[in-house]
């Protein structure tokens, strides 16, 4: 399985070759893997950013633990998830599927109304964490799409919201800056990518009922 051989390769990147940049083709085929994440219900209650401009990153990195993977890579991805679900999320959703289906929308009407509801029912807290959990679905999937690209990536939860917020006005837009990935290729010099995977034992990790 070639999964299982792509995800030994990648590793959490330290230190990019800031030289180097993934070509646009590249960054086509990830938006697709993106885009085919699986979300719940899925509403897709996100955006995602990709900066490359070199002042946005330099005012990024320093709210990131100055963290150099945000300069120095090629692509840096941000996920925002909404942070509250607006009905015009799933408005939106509906008329997806109307025009992807081919049915009207006022078939689809009911489950619209039922997808309404149930989300009504979360508080504006919960509606935060379940669009932010929905973000690390698609990280997940931009990941393995960068694996299996021989494209390094290293996911970080290491910033400032707060300012990730301000710098790219994400607030005014109903979102948040949830997790983010910078991508790219590896330096040479780069050690981490000669560390043995640490990861629990299969024993340890599964229960088999
Ligand atoms: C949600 C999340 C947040 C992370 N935040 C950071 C980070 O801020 N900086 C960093 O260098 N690595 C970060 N990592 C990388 C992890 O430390 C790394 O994936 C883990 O130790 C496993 O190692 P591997 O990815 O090299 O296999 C993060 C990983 C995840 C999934």
């Amino acid at each position: 399985m070639e999964f299982i051989k792509h995800q030994n390769w990648r590793y959490a990147t330290k230190q990019f070759n800031p030289n180097r940049k993934v070509s646009n083709d590249n960054i086509k085929l990830l938006k697709q893997a993106i885009q085919l994440s699986v979300s719940s219900y899925g509403l897709q209650p996100y955006k995602v950013l990709i900066i490359e401009d070199d002042t946005t990153k330099q005012q990024l990195r320093a709210a990131s633990w100055d963290q150099s993977q945000i300069t120095n890579a090629s692509h840096l991805f941000v996920f925002c998830n909404y942070t509250q679900v607006q009905p015009n999320l799933v408005d939106e959703y509906v008329a997806l599927s109307a025009k992807a289906r081919a049915v009207n929308v006022e078939d689809l009407m009911g489950y619209g109304n039922f997808m309404k509801t149930k989300l009504a029912e979360k508080s504006v807290a919960e509606q935060f964490q379940w669009t932010k959990h929905q973000t690390y679905i698609a990280l997940a999937n931009l990941l393995a799409a960068c694996a299996e690209l021989k494209i390094d990536a290293c996911p970080m939860e290491g910033f400032e919201a707060d300012k990730y917020n301000a710098i790219l006005g994400l607030s005014d837009r109903g979102l948040n800056a949830s997790i983010v990935a910078p991508i790219g290729y590896r330096s040479d010099t780069d050690h981490a990518q000669h560390f043995k995977k640490i990861r629990k034992p299969l024993k340890t990790l599964f229960e088999t009922m």
